[in-house]
């Protein structure tokens, strides 16, 4: 299978899990904690190698035990680190904190040194070429995410973009028009659409006109119902895995990581639909981002 190249952010990930927040001035029990290797483009890189492909991330982590730790970690897991650079101080901290029925709150401490430069992409030209896919998470600097895949695209990569694009100024445009794949939670498909997609119509609607803009493939949430995937020959919505869900978080980059493998393999996309849903849906079953696919390769 053809590698991918991750770009995008590497944190430590500390999970509390709560009955219920305390009032200010007063303190609440921690039921369970988890320190994770985390951040949205180390979790997307963890799903792909459990997935069975070959990945290198590009990011950056601090100068600090956490960053030494963070590296070490994603090497367990059968990243490529070589384009990880480790710059500042402090590795980015990710707080999440989880009450019960999926009421998750974030406290990120994301240093700007943690973010993706263009520099570390242009350091990473050689691994982009030889990729099959470059995956780009959309929360580092635009222009950043502009020069990955714009390399990529010159050298006949598949881009695949995560999130959605900045609405201000010509940059975000452009991205999309770049992109082979575009996909969105419900909040950045709004963003990234200008309109609420609260049922199917609308949301294929949206992502018929997502696919005018360049992309091949779309991959739209519907809120709380599912997701929708969209091309120029095929559209169709693939309703929430039926599982508990007991944290959102990481469920997206489980998605994103297991539609990579199946177009990396060729599968047809009804079938690649299923297997990311499916990958979504575990996610979710479990406190925290890092994802648990080992099973399914
Ligand atoms: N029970 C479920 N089964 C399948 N997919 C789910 C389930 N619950 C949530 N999802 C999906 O998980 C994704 C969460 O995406 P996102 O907000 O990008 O998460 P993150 O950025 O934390 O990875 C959405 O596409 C949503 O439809
Ligand atoms: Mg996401």
């Amino acid at each position: 299978m053809d590698s991918v190249v991750v770009l995008g952010q590497i944190a430590r990930d500390l999970v509390l899990t709560l009955d219920g927040l305390p009032e200010p001035g007063s303190g609440a029990p921690v039921t369970s904690r988890r320190e994770l290797l985390g951040g949205k483009g180390a979790n997307q890189a963890v799903a792909l190698a459990q997935l069975g492909a070959e990945v290198a991330l590009v990011g950056a982590v601090g100068a600090d035990e956490v960053g030494e730790d963070l590296l070490r970690q994603a090497i367990a897991d059968g990243i490529d680190v070589s384009a990880v650079v480790r710059r500042g101080e402090d590795s980015a901290l990710i707080v999440d904190v989880l009450e019960p029925d999926n009421r998750w709150r974030y406290l990120e401490h994301i240093p700007r040194e943690t973010l993706v430069a263009e520099e570390d992409v242009l350091a990473a030209e050689k691994l982009i070429y030889d990729a099959g896919t470059v995956l780009v998470q959309l929360q580092q600097p635009v222009a950043t995410c502009l020069t990955a895949a714009r390399l990529a695209r010159t050298a006949g990569v598949r881009v695949v973009l995560d999130g959605a694009p900045p609405t201000t100024g010509t940059h975000g445009a452009e991205l999309v028009e770049e992109a082979h794949v575009i996909r969105a939670d419900a909040r950045e498909a709004e963003q990234l659409t200008g309109s609420r997609l609260d049922d199917t119509d609308t949301a294929f609607a949206a992502a018929r006109e997502v696919l005018r803009r360049g992309p091949e493939l779309v991959v739209l949430e519907v809120s709380g119902q599912g997701n929708m995937f969209a091309t120029n020959e095929d559209e169709f919505f693939v309703p929430l895995a039926d599982a508990p869900v007991v944290d959102t978080t990481g469920a997206g980059d489980a998605l994103i990581a297991a539609l990579v493998v199946g177009l990396h393999r060729g599968d047809p996309l009804p079938e690649i639909a299923a297997a990311s849903v499916a990958a979504a849906g575990k996610t979710a079953g479990h406190p925290g981002g890092r994802p648990s696919l080992a099973s399914r390769r």
